[in-house]
C-alpha cells in the first residue's frame, strides 16, 4: 500500500482504470452536471477502491454486472489540494457505476452566463483538467500514470453544441426507454423537451488531466485537410482565427518528420472566450486556445507549434506524476523551438529561446527562498502544481535537451527523439526512465554532460547557453542602453513585431524612473498595443516604476482577460515587496473583486494566492 503520485489517492496496489464511459447531463440554470461513469479496472479488484474526488455528491455505487449497491464513502476530511477521497468496498469487481453531480465550484468547470457570451443569448462552459482537476468532473484515479480510453455522451439544450478532446460519433434527440441516460437523470429529465445528445469516443489511452470539453454557441471554420478552426459563433474570431491558423497543415508535415507520425487523425483548434486561463491546453484533437493568441501577424503560430509538439511530447509520451513535468514541457518547448524554426526560420526560434532565457532567470529570483522548484526532477508531496507552476520545467528542460543537442549533433539527437518517442509511445515515464534510455542510446554521454546536476541540481548549470543571434544580442544591448537614458530610435525598431518588443521590454531593469516609462510610451504606444504579451511587459514596467497614469490601463486588462501569465505578473507586481504602497494593495484587492466572477476557478485560486501570500 503506497501513493504512486503525490497528488492522488491511488494506491499500487490497486488495479487502474483502461476505460471511462460517462453520461453527462448539464444543469446550466445550477452550473452543475448531473452524471453516471461507469469504471473499468485492468482486472477484478476485491477490497476497499480509492477514488480523487473534488466538489462531487456521490448518489451510488453499483456492481453493473451483478446490479447490486456497494458500501462506498466520501472521506469527511477535505485534502486542500487532493481533495476528497472516495472510498467504494468491491468484491470481485472489474467494473463499477457510479451516479454523482459536479458541484457550482467544480474547479474544472468555467460556467459563462449568456451576457458573459458573445452573442449573450446562450450560456457557455468549458473544462480545463491540467493539472488535478478532472476530479472536480468526475470521480477517478486522476494521476498520469493511468491511461484511459473514454466514451461519453453529454445531453444539453438543442440550441447549442460540443467539442471534445475525442472523435463525434453522433448527435441525435435523446432516445427514450433504453437506459440511454445511463442512469444519471431519470428518463424523462433525460428525453425533456429540447434536449440534444452528442456522442463521443477518445480511442486512444489518455491520462485524465486531457478530458475536455466546451458547450455553447459554436461554430466553425476549415483551416485544413485534418484542422478546423471552432468558437463562439458569430465572433469576428472565427474568420480572424482561420487566417491566423493557415499555416497549420504545414506544422504538422513539420512535426511529422521530425517525430514520427501524427497518431491522432485531426488536429482541430477551439478558440474560448478571453477567460481561458492558459495561452493554450493541448487536449488531444482539439487543442483549446486563448483568444489571445490572435493578433493578426501569425505570431500566434507559436502557441499551436507548441500545443502542436505536444501531440508527441506529453500526449504521447506523459509524465508519470507532477515531479516529472519536465518530461512533458521540457521535450515540448524544445520540440515547438524546432518547427517554428523550420517554418519561421532560425531568427524567430532564437528570439524565441531568448524570451525563455529571461524567463528562466527570472524564476531563478521567484524561487530563491524555494530552491527545489528551480530542479527539473521535483518533489511535488503537499504541494498545489498550480502554485508552483513556473518556466523552470519548460525553459530548464529545454536547456537539458539543447544542450545535448549540442554534445551529440544534431542529426544523432534527431534520430535519438525519434526512437525514444517510438520507444515509450502510449506510456507515462519518469526521468530515471529517460535518463537510463539516454545512456543506453548514446553510450558515454554521462561523461560529457553531468546528468545529475541537470536533473537534480538547484539553479541553472553552468553549461547551459542564451542564444547565439545578432538579432537577440543587439536588442539585449538596446535594453542595457536603456539605463543610461538611450531609447532605441525609429530606425532601430522598424522592423519589430511583438516579440522582438517583449524581449525588450522584459530585458530592461525592473524599474526604471517614471518619467522614462512615459518617455517609451509616448514614442512607441506600447500601453496601447494589441499584442498582450508587449502590453503587460509594459504595464508590469510601469507599476514597478510607480507610473500611476497607467492604472486605469491595468485595471482595463485586468478585467478584459483572464489568461494567467498576464493575471500573474500584473497582481505581483502590484502587492509585492515591503515597500509597495498601501494604495496599491486596495487597488489590487478592488479590481480582483470586481473581476472575479469572470476568471475561471483556477485564476481565482491563483490570484488569491497572490494576495494572500502579501496582504
Ligand atoms: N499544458 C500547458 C498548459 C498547462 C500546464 C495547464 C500546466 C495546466 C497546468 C500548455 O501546453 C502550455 O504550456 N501552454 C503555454 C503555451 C506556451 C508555452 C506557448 C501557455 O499557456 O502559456
Ligand atoms: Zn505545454
Amino acid at each position: 500500500m503506497a501513493p504512486i503520485d503525490p497528488h492522488s489517492f491511488t494506491d499500487s496496489s490497486h488495479p487502474l482504470t483502461t476505460h471511462i464511459s460517462l453520461n453527462l447531463y448539464f444543469n446550466f440554470p445550477s452550473s452543475t452536471i448531473s452524471s453516471s461513469a461507469i469504471l473499468t479496472l485492468s482486472a477484478p479488484f476485491s477490497g476497499e477502491l480509492v477514488l480523487d474526488t473534488r466538489s462531487l455528491s456521490i448518489t451510488s455505487v453499483i456492481d453493473p454486472l451483478t446490479n447490486t449497491h456497494l458500501p462506498f464513502s466520501l472521506s469527511p476530511v477535505i485534502d486542500p489540494i487532493k481533495g476528497q477521497p472516495l472510498h467504494i468496498s468491491v468484491s470481485n469487481c472489474a467494473k463499477i457505476l457510479i451516479t454523482f453531480c459536479s458541484s457550482r465550484d467544480s474547479s474544472a468547470l468555467q460556467w459563462l452566463t449568456p451576457p458573459q457570451t458573445f452573442n449573450k443569448k446562450f450560456p457557455f462552459v468549458y473544462t480545463q483538467c491540467q493539472s488535478i482537476h478532472a476530479r472536480s468532473i468526475f470521480p477517478c484515479q486522476d494521476t498520469p500514470t493511468t491511461r484511459v480510453r473514454y466514451n461519453a455522451k453529454l445531453n444539453f439544450p438543442y440550441q447549442l453544441s460540443c467539442v471534445m478532446s475525442g472523435k463525434q460519433v453522433d448527435r441525435r434527440s435523446p432516445l427514450m426507454g433504453c437506459g440511454d441516460s445511463g442512469f444519471c437523470v431519470d428518463e424523462d429529465l433525460w428525453c425533456g423537451e429540447g434536449r440534444v445528445v452528442e456522442e463521443f469516443v477518445m480511442e486512444q489511452p489518455i491520462p485524465t488531466y486531457l478530458f475536455a470539453f466546451a458547450v455553447g454557441e459554436i461554430g466553425w471554420r476549415e483551416v485544413g485537410p485534418r484542422t478546423k478552426v471552432y468558437a463562439e459563433s458569430g465572433s469576428e474570431i472565427l474568420d480572424a482565427a482561420a487566417k491566423e491558423f493557415a499555416g497549420t497543415e504545414d506544422m504538422i508535415r513539420v512535426g511529422e518528420k521530425l517525430f514520427g507520425e501524427y497518431d491522432w487523425e485531426r488536429f482541430d483548434l477551439l478558440v474560448l472566450p478571453p477567460s481561458f486561463p492558459y495561452g493554450g491546453m493541448e487536449n488531444p484533437r482539439m487543442v483549446f486556445l486563448t483568444p489571445t493568441v490572435i493578433k493578426g501577424d501569425a505570431s500566434g503560430a507559436q502557441v499551436v507549434a507548441h500545443e502542436l509538439a505536444h501531440s508527441w511530447t506529453g500526449n504521447l509520451i506523459t509524465n508519470k506524476t507532477n515531479d516529472h513535468f519536465w518530461l512533458n514541457e521540457g521535450f515540448t518547448t524544445y520540440a515547438e523551438r524546432r518547427i517554428v524554426e523550420a517554418v519561421q526560420g532560425e531568427d524567430i526560434a532564437a528570439l524565441n529561446i531568448g524570451i525563455g532565457w529571461k524567463g528562466l532567470v527570472d524564476e531563478m529570483e521567484r524561487f530563491k527562498d524555494n530552491m527545489e522548484f528551480t530542479k527539473l526532477l521535483t518533489n511535488q508531496e503537499g504541494v498545489d502544481p498550480d502554485d508552483v507552476y513556473s518556466q523552470v520545467p519548460y525553459e530548464k528542460g529545454f536547456q537539458f535537451l539543447w544542450r545535448i543537442e549540442r554534445q551529440i549533433g544534431r542529426p544523432a539527437f534527431d534520430e535519438f527523439l525519434k526512437k525514444y518517442i517510438a520507444a515509450f509511445k502510449f506510456q507515462s515515464i519518469d526521468t530515471s526512465m529517460f535518463l537510463d534510455f539516454l545512456k543506453a542510446n548514446v553510450p558515454g554521454i554521462e561523461n560529457d554532460i553531468d546528468l545529475k546536476t541537470w536533473t537534480e541540481g538547484t539553479g541553472i548549470p553552468s553549461d547551459a547557453m542564451e542564444p547565439v543571434s545578432s538579432i537577440y544580442t543587439k536588442i539585449v544591448s538596446l535594453a542595457r542602453e536603456f539605463k543610461q537614458g538611450r531609447m532605441p530610435s525609429e530606425e532601430e525598431v522598424v522592423s519589430w513585431h511583438g516579440q522582438e518588443w517583449e524581449l525588450y521590454l522584459e530585458n530592461l531593469p525592473k524599474s526604471v524612473e517614471a518619467s522614462q516609462v512615459t518617455a517609451l510610451d509616448c514614442r512607441y504606444r506600447l500601453s496601447e498595443s494589441k499584442d498582450y504579451e508587449v502590453k503587460v511587459a509594459f504595464l508590469q514596467l510601469a507599476i514597478a516604476s510607480r507610473c500611476s497614469e497607467y492604472y486605469n490601463v491595468v485595471e482595463r486588462t485586468l478585467k478584459e482577460v483572464g489568461r494567467m501569465k498576464y493575471l500573474r505578473p500584473l497582481y505581483t507586481a502590484l502587492v509585492q515587496g515591503t515597500t509597495r504602497k498601501e494604495e496599491d494593495k486596495i487597488f489590487a484587492q478592488r479590481v480582483f473583486a470586481e473581476a472575479r466572477e469572470c476568471y475561471h476557478p483556477i485564476a481565482q485560486g491563483v490570484v488569491e494566492s497572490i494576495l494572500s501570500k502579501h496582504l
